[in-house]
């Protein structure tokens, strides 16, 4: 792509409801279930543009599968901050005016101080059977998985305080849990780690942990009796941004290379942080997965040098340079001790990675493979099946074709981990139209491509739900 302006870049006006795409190749008829996606969808109110690609207005996207076929819909959560959209309102958004992510005032509005955006463009999750669109403001929107109607705003009954909080939530199907965490700032700023058991909307406290900084945090990992998060050393300055005697335009965001990434461990049971290692600074938005083995807690991320990422997704980097050329973010692997604070870090696929997963059934628990978009092809996005054994790759990728994160659905009754497919969708930048793609888990052959009926924005995140 040569600039931002190209089709994942654009707006989109058309909401396509139920729409019946032709399907090439053949889809396994074992999958049945819904993918929801979420992610930007317009970028303009008026004449006005964003500034960054986090501040595009969500969009959902839903993909049926039944009988071999698939269904699409695309709609627009309709919020506060599309209303003002539409009226010519840019409201509520990380970035401002013209002075990039970094800069202040209109952010620490994103953040939540004082009015959080309700712009949930970032995930999904399915809370106490609502399914719910996710921001890292403390705001979220339900929805109706089959119209993808706009249900109204969801909210928590409990009173876990939240400044910033994470749209990832970790899905836990052994526990049965969801499991997340919140940023507190003021004088002694927290992460608060918390489990949300299925069927409920109160979020339980694990831990509240001292925050260094705070950091920007995106994600986090759990294994079997462990919550892990990776605190890097991109700070949020929020106090000095409400400070009102500093002056004019003031950095949220401090990259402070100086100072190490803390990796968090906490006890899921008693809530105890059982280690707290330092390694060299890098700044990571994706854990791939964590698990247990010989008492040690193994940590995947695909981990950046720096926080340059940042900057990189801003709409005025994109427009120079355009999607492919931010800088890659490498799969590595953590190995620590809980009893010492000693770590191993190893790196396990030397090329470009981002949006990584592993099968539902491995979330928590030892995965072999870890799939995600390969993000140093020319012209396009792949995707990559990293074997994390043997260090090996399956890689697939087309000129002008961006996939977008790819999520492994196993067959049911599967025995083996990648006994199944991987769904992603992709965009094909010369043809100017997404297709989703259905590749073998095993060998990523691609088993079927269908064509949507537009180019749809490059959106974020997604979940399968089997019984949609
Ligand atoms: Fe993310």
């Amino acid at each position: 792509m040569t600039d931002s302006r190209g089709p994942g870049f654009r707006s989109l006006e058309s909401e396509y409801d139920d729409y019946r795409p032709e399907v090439e190749g053949s889809i396994p008829t074992w999958l049945s279930g819904t993918l929801l996606r979420n992610g930007p969808g317009r970028f303009e109110a008026g004449e006005r543009r964003v500034d960054h690609w986090f501040d595009g207005l969500a969009m959902l996207r839903r993909y049926a599968f039944a009988d071999g076929e698939v269904r699409y819909s695309n709609r627009f959560l309709r919020t506060e901050a599309y209303a003002d959209a539409r009226e010519g309102r840019l409201t509520g958004q990380f970035s401002t005016d013209t002075r990039g992510w970094r800069r202040v005032l209109d952010t620490v509005a994103s953040f939540g101080l004082p009015e959080p955006t309700d712009n949930a463009n970032v995930h999904v999750a399915r809370i106490d059977g609502e399914y719910v669109a996710l921001t890292e403001a403390p705001r979220r929107v339900a929805f109706d998985p089959e119209t993808l109607a706009t249900r109204g705003e969801f909210a928590f009954a409990d009173e876990i305080p939240e400044h910033v909080t994470a749209a990832h939530l970790v899905d836990d199907p052994h526990r049965g849990e969801l499991v997340g965490f919140t940023t507190e700032f003021g004088l002694s700023p927290s992460y608060h780690v918390y489990r949300l058991p299925e069927g409920s909307r109160r979020r339980e406290r694990i831990a509240s942990i001292e925050a260094d900084g705070p950091a920007y945090v995106h994600d986090c990992s759990v294994t079997a009796d462990h919550v892990v998060l990776v605190e890097s050393p991109l700070e949020l300055s929020v106090l000095r941004a409400l400070n009102p005697l500093a002056d004019g335009a003031i950095d949220m965001l401090r990259w402070r290379p100086e100072r190490p990434t803390r990796v968090l461990v906490v006890d899921r049971d008693s809530g105890a942080l059982v280690a707290d290692p330092t390694v060299e600074a890098a700044f990571c938005f994706h854990h791939v997965n964590a698990f247990l083995e010989n008492g040690a807690v193994v940590l995947d991320l695909v981990e950046f040098p720096d926080a340059d990422i940042v900057d990189a997704l801003s709409m005025s980097a994109l427009d120079g340079v355009g999607f492919p050329d931010v800088p890659d973010a490498r799969l590595v692997r953590y190995r620590i001790d809980p009893t010492g604070d000693a770590v191993e870090r190893t790196r396990l696929y030397d090329g470009g990675m981002e949006l990584p997963r592993v099968p539902r059934s491995r979330v928590g628990r030892r995965h072999r493979y870890a799939y995600g978009q390969a993000t140093d092809r020319e012209g396009a996005n792949g995707l990559v099946k990293v074997d994390c054994d043997s260090g090996t790759a399956r890689e697939w990728w087309e000129r002008s074709v961006y996939v977008e994160e790819p999520i492994p659905v196993r067959r049911p009754g599967a025995d083996a981990e990648d006994d199944g497919v991987v769904v992603a969708t992709a965009l094909d930048v010369d043809r100017e139209r997404t297709a989703l793609l259905v590749f073998d888990a095993a060998t990523l052959d691609v088993e079927a491509r269908v064509w949507l009926p537009h180019a749809e924005p490059f959106g974020f995140h997604g979940r399968y739900f089997r019984d949609v």
